[in-house]
């Protein structure tokens, strides 16, 4: 940390979704973005283009090195995330680490346990629990307001060319650990177990429908949850043009459904007036994570994950999300994974 500012000096390692980190630390006032590494020069030279005074890397050694770089986005392909976060914080170094943490339970056991034994923060990226209608949705899940949940359904009807795939770690069994599911959809079994609570067991069916891949690009899978409820849960990179993201839940005393990040249905039994706080939620929280939000104070995406972890090592609290929960996720895709492949309910 700078000590007459009162800074933490930033660093991010992989310049894909990486560069969302480096803006997002570049306009924090809480931290000062002092160096990026990457194995690519185009990218190094574009985030230099960009911000002319950071240094620049190749190696991750070198990097983690520098005693004046406090936190470190890890934002590489996903199996390698245990690997480079246990190596930052044995050197001294807060974490950041993208979704999903790795691609077993395993690896990320290995992050949980490096931050116990060196004492250092680890957060994870799950960007979309910011998303502007989460933030009631679930409020309303806590104050009891849908009862019991009985049901819900999610569907992450995304697409993606076969030219994201060629040549790329992307849609390989040892890098991503998967396909749509743990890919693209992993923010959103995130957001389900978050809504739901502890899920109980799965069973999926996976294929892989229209893409030259090893893993799959489609999962339906059903899901019970300890609490007696159940969830259908699809995933895919097949819709084109890449559709929405669905999240719906249902109650005894209740509906909510969020659409495309757009709430599209909120009606609660235990309203004074359910017309018109349907119409007043609407009108107030249908920001998503990427567009605009009404309230320009509410930070949404990257730039909220990086401030809530600037936070969390400044102000020494835990960071949003942390180890233990962003392997919750992980936990159910293994299980759905191993559903598939074997034809049975997976316990999770
Ligand atoms: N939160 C989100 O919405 C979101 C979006 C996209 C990707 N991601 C996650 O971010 C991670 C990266 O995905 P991406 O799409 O940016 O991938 P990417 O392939 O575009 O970028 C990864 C970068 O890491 C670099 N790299 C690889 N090995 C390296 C090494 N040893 N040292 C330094 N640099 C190295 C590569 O050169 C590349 O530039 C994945 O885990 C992915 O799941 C999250």
């Amino acid at each position: 940390m700078d000590k007459e500012s009162g800074k933490l000096g930033y660093a991010v390692v992989g310049l894909g979704i990486g560069r969302a980190h480096m803006e997002a630390a570049a306009k924090s006032t809480r931290a000062e973005l002092l160096a990026v590494c990457d194995l690519r020069d185009d990218r190094l030279a574009a985030a230099a283009k960009k911000y002319p005074s950071l240094r620049l890397y190749r190696e991750f050694d070198e990097l983690i090195k520098c005693p004046d770089i406090d936190v470190i986005s890890i934002c590489l392909p996903s199996a390698m995330h245990a690997e480079f976060a246990v190596r930052a914080m044995e050197a001294g170094k807060h974490v950041l680490i993208e979704k999903p943490i790795d691609i077993t339970v395993e690896a990320a056991k290995k992050i949980e346990e490096a931050r116990i034994r060196t004492g250092r923060v680890a957060g994870v990226v799950h960007q979309n629990r910011y998303n502007v209608p989460m933030g009631p949705m679930k409020k309303a899940v806590e104050d009891g307001r849908l009862g019991r949940l009985i049901l819900g359904c999610f569907a992450v009807k995304w697409y993606r060319e076969q030219s994201y795939f060629d040549g790329s770690w992307h849609g390989t069994w040892d890098m991503d650990g998967g396909g749509s599911l743990m890919n693209q959809a992993v923010h959103t079994v995130d957001l389900m177990q978050w809504l739901m609570g502890d899920a109980d067991e799965i069973s999926t069916v996976m294929g892989v429908c229209n893409h030259d891949i090893e893993t799959e690009d489609l999962t339906v899978s059903t899901v019970k949850f300890k609490s007696g409820a159940v969830a259908s849960f699809i995933s895919t990179t097949c819709a084109y043009p890449g559709v929405s993201t669905d999240i719906q839940l249902y109650g005894t005393k209740g509906t909510i459904e969020v659409d495309a990040d757009l709430i599209k249905t909120w009606k609660l039994t235990d309203s004074d007036d359910e017309d018109a706080e349907e119409e007043e939620m609407i009108e107030k929280y249908s920001g998503n994570g990427r567009a605009e939000t009404r309230d320009p104070s509410i930070l949404t995406g990257h730039r909220a994950v990086v401030e809530d972890m600037i936070g969390a090592v400044l102000d020494g609290h835990d960071p949003r999300i942390t180890p233990t929960e962003a392997m919750k996720s992980v936990r159910i895709v293994e299980a759905a994974y191993e559903s598939a492949r074997t034809g049975r309910p997976v316990k999770i």
